[in-house]
């Protein structure tokens, strides 16, 4: 891939590290909504939540390989 092509996959990754970042703030919101109200929703929420860390996660981390090569 050419540098032209990393520069478009990066900023495509980025793009997509932002909807994750969206998806993130959603669910900590939901959680706060259902804390101390609705145990088995706010459990659910949390593993949602937990999962679109580790998206976000693994995304930063392709971008920083990206950004090495
Ligand atoms: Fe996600």
């Amino acid at each position: 891939m050419g540098t032209k092509g990393r520069e478009i996959v990066g900023m495509d990754v980025e793009q997509n590290i932002q909807g994750e970042q969206c998806a993130i703030e959603a669910y900590q919101k939901l959680s706060k909504m259902f804390k101390d109200k609705d145990s088995i929703t706010y459990q659910l929420v949390l593993e949602i939540l937990e999962d679109e860390v580790e998206h976000e996660e693994d995304l930063e981390a392709l971008l920083e390989d990206l950004e090495l090569m």
